[in-house]
């Protein structure tokens, strides 16, 4: 399967607001495959469809194998979840820090505070609607995946100082075609 090309800061399709999906049609289940195939592939454990330059409301995620490698007992599972036009209609007050990354801001982590347990409603790859609720790691990928389809990165629940930063560093990478020195 083809993979796709994933993009990265400070390209600017990234801070587009993704669109809906509407239509359930073989394209669609083609190009959820696809975004999946990628995000197993950089290794990542959520992707959304802005991060391959497609701004509609699509997400991939995978939380198992990254829970079991934590677990020294369990095998190595793969248990993905797709998420089309996912809402989050509740959030805990309750909240909790996890050093977050982005496959679209490669290499650069940092803590980050969320709501520690999130209520979600989405339609699954056939279109039928699911609600149900996430805590620890899996809700802490969800809220960082819906944000991506607002055109949100992680880095926007950071200190303005550590994110300027970032992007200057990214930015000036882009330009040399170098990596970032983080
Ligand atoms: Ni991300």
């Amino acid at each position: 399967m083809d993979l796709l090309d994933i993009i990265t800061i400070p390209d600017k399709t990234l801070r587009k607001t993704s669109e809906p999906i509407e239509r359930f049609d073989d394209d669609l289940q083609r190009f959820l495959d696809q975004m999946l195939a990628t995000m197993y592939d950089a290794p990542g454990i959520g992707l959304a469809a802005v991060q391959v330059g497609v701004p509609r409301r699509l997400i991939t995620i995978d939380v198992a194998a990254k829970e079991s490698e934590e677990d020294e007992e369990r095998e190595p599972t793969r248990d993905p979840i797709f998420l089309i036009n996912p809402e989050i209609v509740w959030r805990s007050d309750e909240v909790s820090t996890y050093e977050e990354g982005c496959l679209s801001i490669p290499e650069y982590y940092a803590e980050v505070e969320r709501p520690a347990k999130v209520r979600f409603r989405y339609l699954d790859r056939e279109g039928n609607q699911h609600e149900r609720e996430a805590e620890g790691l899996l809700a802490t990928v969800v809220q960082h995946e819906v944000d991506h389809l607002d055109g949100k990165l992680f880095i926007d629940h950071i200190s303005k100082l550590k994110r300027d930063m970032v992007i200057k560093k990214f930015t000036k990478a882009s330009k040399q075609g170098t990596k970032p020195a983080l």
